[in-house]
Parts: structure tokens; sequence; C-alpha cells
């Protein structure tokens, strides 16, 4: 690594030290910025390793470009490295969606928003793949998307579907009290971003994944 990269990790405040990466809160040019460090996992083998973790700094970076660039919410990218698996982005300050759903600082309207984010996400051809409430932070001019590692390019609504399933059981699981009303804001969103038939298809690949699940 980098020295310089270990001397963030040394004095930056770590906010997150995920299976994948350290996330830690340091200075980049005198702004708050981010700094997401993919880290080696000792457990697969090195080249496999590498491969994977230089594939997902470049798809968070380009994500992230695509979505500011569509005027999509998301932190501004500042830096990439490829070499280090390292992304450097604005710090947006506030509470993950799961925080602030469970302490009742966000509901349904914060929900709503993220389904017609998700739906424009899929508009442009792009699958987050990992949508949960960890992944949306409740900023004060609403929900900003982040993680954006997974993602990939697909207009395949049954890739789409993918997005659905993932935040729906997130909901099932997280908060399980409100997971209804919740669910049904995210659609509402969803639907009026993308529009009946759009919406309809999306829902009838969702509902052929969790019959696949089920019977198979
Ligand atoms: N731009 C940001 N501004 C503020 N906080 C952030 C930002 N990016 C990440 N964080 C914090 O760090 C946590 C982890 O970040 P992120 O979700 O990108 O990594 P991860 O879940 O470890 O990713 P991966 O699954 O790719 O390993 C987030 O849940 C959030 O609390
Ligand atoms: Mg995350």
């Amino acid at each position: 690594m980098h020295p310089g990269l270990k001397e963030v990790i040394a004095r930056g405040r770590v906010l997150a030290r995920g299976a994948e990466s350290i996330v830690v809160l340091h200075e980049w040019f005198g702004l708050d910025a981010v700094y997401k460090i993919r880290l080696p996992r000792e457990y697969r083998h090195p080249d496999l390793d590498s491969r994977l973790r230089r594939n997902r700094t470049r798809r968070e970076a380009r994500t992230l470009v695509r979505l500011a660039d569509a005027g999509l919410p998301v932190p501004t990218l500042y830096e990439a490295d490829v070499e280090e698996c390292l992304v450097v982005t604005e710090y947006v300050p506030g509470p993950s969606l799961r925080d602030a759903l469970e302490e009742g600082e966000a509901g349904p309207e914060h929900v709503e928003e993220l389904g017609r984010i998700a739906a424009s996400l899929h508009g442009m051809g792009i699958v987050h793949n990992d949508l949960t409430t960890s992944n949306v932070i409740v900023a004060d001019d609403g929900p900003v998307l982040i993680d954006l590692g997974m993602s990939f390019d697909s207009g395949d609504p049954k890739d789409h579907a993918i997005d659905l399933r993932v935040f729906e059981r997130c909901l099932e699981s997280s908060h399980p009290s409100l997971s209804d009303e919740l669910w049904r804001a995210f659609l509402r969103g969803y639907e009026e971003e993308a529009g009946e038939k759009r919406t309809e298809t999306v829902l009838r690949e969702l509902e052929r994944i969790k019959s696949q699940v089920r019977y198979v």
C-alpha cells in the first residue's frame, strides 16, 4: 500500500470496516472526504482477489460518475486509483436510511424518493446490485446512494428485479414492522418514474425470482 494511504488510515476517522473494505473520513485538499480502500482478502487467491478488488473499484468510480452526470444523488467522486483499489468521494453527513428509519427520523417519503432514484438508475441501464437501507445516506436534501462497487450495466428487467428483490428482503429483515408500508412507498416512487408498463414488467420478473427461490 502507498505510504500516503497508510497515513490516511492512521490519521483519519474509520467510519466502517466492511467485509471488503475500510472506509475512512479524512481531508482531501482541504475538503472533508471519504477514502474507501478495498483491502486484500487472505482467503482468496491473490490474482483473483486483486482482479475483484480492481474491478469493484473501477465499477464504483464509473457508476458514481455516470449517476452524477445524470443528476442523480451520489457523493461527488474526487479521486480513484485502481492500482491502490481506492475511491475518494465527498463526505455526505447524515445517518444511514437504516438508522434513520429505526429512529423515526425518516419515513415513507424517503423510501418513495429512493424508489424514484432506483427507477432512474434502471432507466439508464444500471443495476445497483446491493440496494439496502444501509447503502443510502439520508442527507439534508434527501437520500444519497452509496456503495456502487457491485453495480453493473443492464437494461434487462430481470436484472432490475434483483434490486427490488434485495430491497424488499432488506425491508422484511431490517424493518419488519414497517416493511409493508415502506415497500408500497418504494413502488409508488418507482412507478412514478418508470411508468406503469415498465414497473409491471419488473414486478412480474420479481415474482418469477421469488417463485424460483420457493420451488427450486
Ligand atoms: N460518501 C460518504 N459519506 C459519508 N459516509 C459514507 C460515505 N461512503 C460511505 N460511508 C459510510 O461508510 C459505510 C460503508 O461504506 P460502503 O457501504 O460504501 O462500504 P461497504 O458496505 O464496506 O462496501 P462493500 O460492500 O463494497 O465492501 C457506509 O455505510 C457509510 O456509513
Ligand atoms: Mg455498504
